[in-house]
């Protein structure tokens, strides 16, 4: 296999070199506060004795998989605490291709760019299926390209970069096709807690044993560093993946976990619904800056990504530098996410410098 740098590191690098003040809108890192409990739990640790800084449970500290398992209200044993969400995909991939039922995963174009590249490492085949104009699913398109050969679906919502949430509706078709081939689906949410429309529903209510979902707090408790995610699998498929996520890693990382257990507990609501607030906010103004650009653009459902169109200026690499030149902006080429949206450029809103990046984009296009 031939190993690709991520197109994201790529502008990420590019951004960095550039000569003028650029406004980073490239990667999805949070800019406000974790929860306060997070600060406060991770001090706490440094006090604890030398024994709390040894392994801890391959598969994750009690608690936190207590917590989870409450909040998810599934039974404790299905849920694996991971190395992010990125982990917790991995794993998951990885119990759909060694059941021996075939080697292609389906994935939504646009697709998160990490899912085909997991495919490939996995020694799986990759197929993008379309999806409808606005992000959400083609239920008919999946069912015409599901075949004997699949072994995996994987669904991401809210999704990343298209802002669409599944209805659950379309989800349980899609596990119903799985169901007819042999497929597993797994069910990415780790934007569940940035849904602007209260229609979110997670997978795990399907309580289907073909789902396996997993998630993360890297974005909802603004903590892409800690590297704290988690699968709930179907007891068939939970110890394989506990196996193997302690082959690679042995254990994910205490502190961080202890922090995350004690935070979700002792954080409500109100944290969650700010975040939420303060993006929506950025959203209407964004767009609104977008509309002065005369672009079009996708008004997120969820999550917090933008994909704007410029005439004639495409998604491409090419034109993603020159915006960073030229304008004083950093963002994702279309192009890297799959077919679908080639024409669009992805502005991740996780910056308070959203509304300046829109005059800027303004002014350019206007
Ligand atoms: C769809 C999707 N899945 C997974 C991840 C990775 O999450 P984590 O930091 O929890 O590994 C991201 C990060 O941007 C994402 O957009």
């Amino acid at each position: 296999m031939e190993y690709e740098e991520p197109k994201f590191f790529h502008v990420m690098k590019y951004a960095e070199a550039a000569d003028g003040d650029v406004v980073d809108m490239v990667s999805g890192n949070p800019d406000w506060e974790p929860p306060a409990a997070l600060r406060e739990a991770l001090s706490e640790y440094a006090t604890l004795p030398s024994t709390e800084f040894q392994y801890p449970p391959s598969e994750g500290l009690r608690e936190l998989r207590e917590s989870i398992a409450a909040r998810r209200n599934v039974d404790v044993d299905r849920v694996v605490v991971t190395n992010g969400t990125g982990e917790a995909n991995y794993l998951a991939m990885a119990r759909a291709f060694e059941r021996d039922a075939g080697s292609e995963a389906l994935l939504m174009d646009p697709v998160y760019p990490y899912y085909p590249g997991k495919t490939e490492l996995l020694g799986g085949e990759p197929t993008l299926v379309s999806t409808e104009r606005d992000g959400s699913l083609d239920v008919d398109a999946v069912r015409e390209a599901a075949s004997e050969e699949t072994a995996l679906i994987v669904l991401n919502t809210p999704n990343n970069p298209t802002g669409a949430v599944y209805d659950i509706g379309s989800v349980r078709e899609v596990v119903e096709v799985a169901e007819a081939v042999d497929a597993l689906v797994v069910v990415d949410e780790v934007y569940d807690h940035f849904d602007f429309t209260g229609t979110f529903e997670s997978a795990l209510t399907l309580d289907s044993d073909r789902v396996i979902v997993t998630s993360g707090f890297s974005k909802s408790m603004a903590i892409t560093g800690f590297r704290v995610g988690y699968a709930v699998l179907p007891n068939a498929h939970a110890f394989p993946a506990k196996a193997r996520h302690m082959l690679v890693n042995v254990a994910g990382s205490r502190p961080a976990q202890y922090a995350v257990a004690d935070a979700l507990d002792a954080t409500d609501a109100d944290y969650y619904a700010e975040a939420r607030e303060q993006l929506a906010e950025r959203i209407d103004a964004f767009t609104a800056g977008l509309d002065e650009a005369g672009a079009a653009y996708t008004r997120p459902d969820g999550a917090f990504y933008v994909l704007a169109r410029f005439d004639g200026f495409p998604g491409t690499m090419a034109n993603v530098k020159r915006l960073i030149d030229e304008v004083g902006v950093a963002a994702m080429p279309g192009e890297t996410f799959g077919t679908a949206r080639e024409e669009w450029i992805r502005f991740a809103l996780v910056t308070p410098r959203a509304v300046e990046a829109a005059e800027r984009l303004a002014e350019y296009f206007e």
